[in-house]
């Protein structure tokens, strides 16, 4: 069922998306060469405890951490470790998702580590842009297509591919509430959006193939062929004439 909330279920989510872009914020001020995606975990984990809320993430489906920490070829559902350590040159993507009294709010962005290469830059310019095209149309009358098809028309139209396994989502007092928002799909397709619908839009845009490969820790997913990906999301209000984005970044 796709629910429309209430004015008191969207403070909560507003509150929530506060805490998701500090957390963000903070670990953008930490991102450098040779720290390790343990610590910005640690550091995701001490921001939401700090404001009174908790991690969406951390117990979903048996997830073992409080961020995704997704570097280069990895695409989504990352797992901090120790032994992942940026390097110059490296992309990032971290996702992060807090539950503030029972609402939920979701958000990714994806950084460079230090100096990147100007292929690398290309992707993320792209997959940003591809994230902010989708969400210009996610207003009250549209169906969930036009959202899907801005996203993939651009995407592609740039020379990428934009990843079909994974999908954005309905969000509030659940992760994952319906409508899905493939970021693939024709402008007629899905449901007709309306006033009051939060929705977490979440292309994830690859240099090469679309495929993925999940690893065997059973979240791990890379691009099959190695090449890079790059994630963009935001926790967005439908209204009439223009979203509302509840997170930033
Ligand atoms: N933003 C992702 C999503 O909405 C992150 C989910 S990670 C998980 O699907 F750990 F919670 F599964
Ligand atoms: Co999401």
């Amino acid at each position: 069922m796709v629910t429309v909330k209430k004015k008191d279920e969207i403070k909560r989510m507003m509150v929530a998306s506060e805490i998701v872009s500090e957390a963000l914020e903070e670990i953008k001020r930490a991102i450098s060469p040779g720290v390790t995606t343990k610590l910005l975990d640690e550091i995701a984990e001490e921001v939401i405890r700090r404001r009174g809320g908790r991690s969406a993430f951390k117990g979903y489906r048996g997830y073992p951490a409080t961020i995704c920490a997704s570097p280069n070829d990895v695409v989504v559902h990352g797992i901090p470790s120790e032994k992942v350590v940026l390097k110059e040159g490296d992309i990032i993507s971290i996702d992060l998702g807090v539950v503030y009294r029972g609402y939920i709010s979701d958000a990714a962005i994806t950084l460079p580590v230090g100096r990147v290469s100007e292929r690398a830059d290309r992707l993320l310019r792209v997959a940003k842009e591809a994230l902010f095209r989708g969400i210009a149309e996610a207003v009250a009358g549209n169906r969930v297509g036009r959202i899907s098809h801005a996203i993939q028309s651009y995407v592609e139209s740039q020379g990428y591919s934009v990843v079909r396994k994974f999908v954005g989502h309905g969000v509030g007092r659940r992760l994952h509430e319906e409508p899905q928002i493939p970021n693939f799909g024709a402008p007629d397709d899905g449901i007709r959006l309306k006033e009051g619908m939060t929705l977490a839009i979440e292309p994830m845009v690859n240099e090469g193939t679309h495929e993925v490969v999940i690893m065997e820790d059973g979240w791990t997913a890379k691009t099959r062929d190695g090449g890079l990906s790059a994630h963009f999301e935001h926790t967005v209000l439908v209204k009439r004439g223009r979203a509302v984005i509840l997170t930033s970044w």
